[in-house]
């Protein structure tokens, strides 16, 4: 890794970690009721980024306030779709004009290549103008009804109130502005939670919804840790809406805290997604695919492709060449150019990732490449090799649980009814991809899955337009397209006597 060629920081990304970060609340940025603070750090090289105002149920309480009284009184609900739409649109040009400046601070905050957070940033300006598009597109029905009489009956779609937004580390700016767009193009108001990990992104999003004009409390951003700021929105009385992305074993207990008033729940959890790689796909493309699948942001994905299933024909020569082709990414800091694969996000994820390569070794599992990386220029870091284990058998815990990180367990299979079979084995339900020239077994596998989203000779294709979420314990409901409508709007039936 030569400093000489690195990426330099961008200028305003520079300027923006030289000072310590507040909270959001009601258009202001103000320290946290406690006074506590917590560091935010590289895990490019364990190093602190900058400190952060440490959200708590007190702040939580203030942030619920303000949106309650954005959405009960204030103007954001009650304004013209149009005006809205303005609104949202100027916001997506502010996010336009700062691309790099966001991109960059994901890369400090979370350690991915600036490619990827640059990809992951113009996200959000798509993201935005399509929701922007929806907002004055939101219509009830009339409903010819049976009842006796001249009775007209139609319906409208009104905002749900105050939502309670739950984003993870693992593509900090894409998925806030996922618990963003959706809610404000139909009107309703935001207190969003960003991951402890990575929360320097949103709040610079939180000074472009101040520029874009947003009236105050209409969006309020502030991080701090789950089981303290988390919990406290999940339980809040006031919240009409949760919707969380992260683990499954706290999008459950979310579930439980929202029962207290009834909220509505969103939820998208984990996966273990299985990839079919038939002998009949083009070779070259699948292992492109197969390798794609696993390590994009290091692994750290729901719908990574961890589960390998490879036709017995070919399974020796593609596991040998795919951990050839996987010698080609490098690993490194992300604002060296040559990076393509980034550190994990925290020393914490490390640790549970290479937790895994061992009990899957201890359950019998080969680790045929990867593991720790020990160089001594990724040592300050939190790298993992990208790792591939063979002799996995699928009801092993690391074919079963969600390890996060570079790592794919590779499948021997005969036979398409079987694997589909073995590849429905999960609680999850995610993702699922196949390669195959086939066409009818792409369609067969594509529907015999029972997941949320499939990808043939493809993979990890995401657009604002198509809905996402999960089978299964991998979640509920759905995110993006007009399911996110129906998601943050709720219906009303008007009943006219015309006699
Ligand atoms: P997590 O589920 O604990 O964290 C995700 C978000 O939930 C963060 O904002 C966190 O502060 C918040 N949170 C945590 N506990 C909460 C609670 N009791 N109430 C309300 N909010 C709470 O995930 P973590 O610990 O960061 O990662 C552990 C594992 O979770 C990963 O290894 C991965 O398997 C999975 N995960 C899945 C993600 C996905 O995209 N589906 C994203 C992040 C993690
Ligand atoms: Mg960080």
């Amino acid at each position: 890794m030569s400093t000489q060629t690195m990426i330099s920081l961008n200028p305003k990304a520079a300027k923006f970690i030289s000072s310590p970060k507040n909270l959001f609340i009601n258009g202001q940025f103000v320290e946290a009721v406690s006074g506590k603070r917590f560091e935010t750090i590289n895990p490019a090289n364990g190093q602190v980024i900058t400190t952060v105002a440490e959200g708590d149920k007190e702040d939580i309480n203030r942030a619920v306030a303000a949106a309650r009284k954005a959405f009960d009184e204030g103007p954001w609900p009650r304004m013209k779709p149009a005006e809205r739409a303005k609104i949202l649109l100027k916001f997506a040009d502010l996010v336009e004009e700062n691309v790099e400046e966001l991109a960059h601070l994901d890369t400090l905050d979370y350690g991915q290549p600036v490619g990827l957070t640059t990809a992951f940033a113009s996200s959000v300006i798509e993201l935005f103008r399509y929701y922007a598009g929806w907002a004055t597109k939101i219509t009830g029905q009339t409903i010819p009804v049976s009842l006796p009489g001249e009775i007209f009956n139609y319906t409208r779609r009104e905002a749900i109130g105050v939502c309670g937004q739950i984003s993870p580390w693992n593509a900090p700016v894409s998925v806030a502005a996922m618990k963003l767009a959706a809610p404000l193009s139909v009107g309703n108001t935001i207190v969003l939670k960003p991951a402890e990990q990575t929360p320097l992104s949103a709040l610079r999003l939180a000074e472009l919804i101040q520029e874009a004009g947003f009236p105050d409390g209409v969006v309020n951003i502030v991080p701090g840790f789950g089981p303290t700021a988390g919990a406290a929105l999940t339980q809040h009385p006031d919240v009409d809406k949760i919707t969380f992305t992260g683990s499954t074993a706290v999008g459950k207990e979310i579930m439980r805290s929202a029962a207290g008033n009834l909220k509505k729940v969103t939820l998208e959890l984990g996966g273990k997604s299985p990839h079919i790689i038939c002998a009949d796909a083009d070779y070259e493309s699948a292992l492109a695919n197969a390798a794609n699948a696993i390590l994009f942001n290091s692994g750290q994905v729901c719908f990574a492709g961890s589960r390998l299933f490879v036709e017995k024909k070919i399974y020796d020569n593609f596991v040998s060449d795919l951990i050839d082709y996987t010698k080609n990414y490098k690993l490194g800091n992300g604002f060296d150019p040559s990076t393509t694969l980034g550190p994990l996000v925290s020393e914490k994820q490390k640790n549970r990732v290479l937790n895994y390569l061992n009990i899957g070794q201890q359950e019998g599992a080969e680790m045929l490449t990867g593991g720790n990386a020990t160089s001594s220029e990724l040592a300050d870091g939190y790298y993992v090799k990208p790792t591939l284990l063979a002799n996995v058998r699928n009801n092993m815990t690391v074919a079963q649980e969600e390890i996060f990180g570079p790592v794919v367990c590779a499948m021997m299979f005969d036979d398409l009814d079987e694997v589909i079979k073995v590849a429905n084995a999960t609680e999850y339900g995610l993702g699922a991809g196949i390669c195959t020239t086939d066409l009818r077994k792409a369609h067969k596998v594509a529907h015999a899955l029972r997941t949320g989203n499939v990808w043939v000779n493809t993979y990890n294709l995401m657009d604002p337009a198509s809905p996402f979420g999960g089978y299964k314990q991998s979640g509920l409901g759905r995110e993006n397209g007009s399911a996110s409508i129906d998601t943050y709007t709720q219906i009303k039936s008007v009943w006219i006597d015309l006699n």
